[in-house]
């Protein structure tokens, strides 16, 4: 507590040491299967934080070519990074090309046709794998559900079809796999037996066509639990890949691959913001912080919950139900509505829990504010 006290507001506090307890746990737990987990940059590109990710041996799963370098120069083996995205630029396939990327997640037949000719210009071949859409409810936020058929990402069945009748073309591509993400902050279980059973019936299809599949990605999506973070400070990852080995149909010679990003990295950042100002408008009290959905843009986009918590020392044991919003001139720009705290005032410190991904990696300089400090615990 004394230490948070010195710390500039706002900012990024990361607890370097559940980092790595979370990680120690991934690894365990996917080893018993075999399985490969590649680390989601997009959710946090702190590099402190992917140092300490690469050191653990994760591959990178990586959505731009500025991301395959960041990954690559934070330590993550060039043979281990996946490129997805449904638009990679000619420049980011060149350069992914010439940085001999373990695999191109590819999204359309026209990107397959791009990869080739690129790859067949540098005179190599390169590695895809095809991002079918599997058409499986996620149950999650709809912004961030990815698998259904009117999603804009992966291969519909029409296109898959044109790749098994003209796939001899591709002379400068090697597809070395199948890949599925059905989309992100799942907390059960089923869309992910849901899933399974999706990839199992296109397994079939690709061995009907001829094609054994080496590699099978099943993209991430493992949820955190936002509410009470500190009683589930590391997520069941034992029950998911337990789900995924029962559920899936995969033969010893197929490695499959993960992607995983919030599970990873979620629980070990919180924003920490002092209190600006008090008022209440109509029937609300407003606690006005120093952070703004510029350093956590989650709420405001997805209207999704973080737990609020205040830690200055109590003063009169009072509780009451305070509106905590940000100083941006937008109305979404708030954290929480009715959240009960003990009695506060300005200068009181919050802690905005859960922030360690899509936090500071979503973060924007709107209203031209400055981006948050960022602090370490257990370096
Ligand atoms: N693989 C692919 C192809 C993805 O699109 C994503 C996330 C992941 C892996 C990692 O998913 P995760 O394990 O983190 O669920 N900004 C949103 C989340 C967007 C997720 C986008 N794709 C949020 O703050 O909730």
């Amino acid at each position: 507590m004394q230490e948070f006290n010195q710390y500039q507001t706002p900012c990024h506090v990361y607890d370097l040491n559940l980092l790595r307890q979370t990680l120690n746990v991934v690894q365990t737990e996917s080893k018993k299967y075999n399985f490969k987990v590649h680390y989601a940059l997009k959710a946090n590109t702190n590099e402190k934080v992917l140092a300490i990710i690469s050191s653990f041996g994760l591959g990178a799963d990586c959505v731009s070519g500025n991301e395959v370098k960041t990954a690559i120069l934070n330590g993550f083996a060039a043979d281990e990074v996946v490129f997805a995205g449904v638009g990679k630029s000619d420049e980011e396939i060149r350069e992914s090309l010439e940085a001999n990327i373990f695999c191109f997640n590819c999204e359309s037949y026209e990107e397959l046709e791009v990869i080739n000719e690129i790859a067949g210009e540098l005179q190599t071949t390169a590695r895809v794998a095809l991002r079918l859409n599997p058409n499986v409810d996620p149950e999650t936020h709809e912004y961030i559900s990815t698998g259904l058929s009117f999603n804009k990402f992966g291969f519909s069945q029409a296109e898959l079809e044109r790749f098994f009748e003209n796939r001899t073309q591709f002379s400068s591509l090697e597809v070395i796999g199948v890949h599925f993400h059905i989309g992100s902050q799942i907390r059960t279980d089923q869309p992910f037996i849901n899933l399974c059973k999706a990839v199992n019936f296109y397994l079939g299809l690709f061995e009907e066509n001829g094609i054994h599949v080496q590699n099978i990605n099943l993209g991430g999506g493992l949820g955190i639990n936002y509410e009470e973070p500190d009683r589930e400070p590391i997520p069941d990852f034992a029950n998911y890949f337990q789900i995924i080995h029962e559920n899936l149909s995969y033969c010893e010679d197929q490695q499959v691959h993960f992607e995983l990003g919030r599970s990873i990295v979620g629980q070990c950042g919180n924003l920490l913001t002092r209190i600006l100002y008090r008022k209440e408008n109509g029937d609300r009290n407003f606690l006005i912080v120093d952070a703004g959905m510029n350093n956590l843009l989650r709420p405001a986009l997805y209207n999704s919950y973080h737990k609020i918590e205040r830690l200055s020392s109590g003063r009169n044991g009072l509780r009451q139900k305070y509106d905590v919003v940000g100083p941006i001139c937008e109305s979404s720009d708030c954290f929480g509505k009715g959240i009960e705290l003990e009695d506060s005032k300005r200068g009181d410190l919050l802690s905005i829990r859960s922030s360690g991904a899509y936090g500071q990696s979503m973060e924007l300089n709107y209203n031209l504010r400055d981006r948050a400090k960022v602090y370490y615990l257990g370096e």
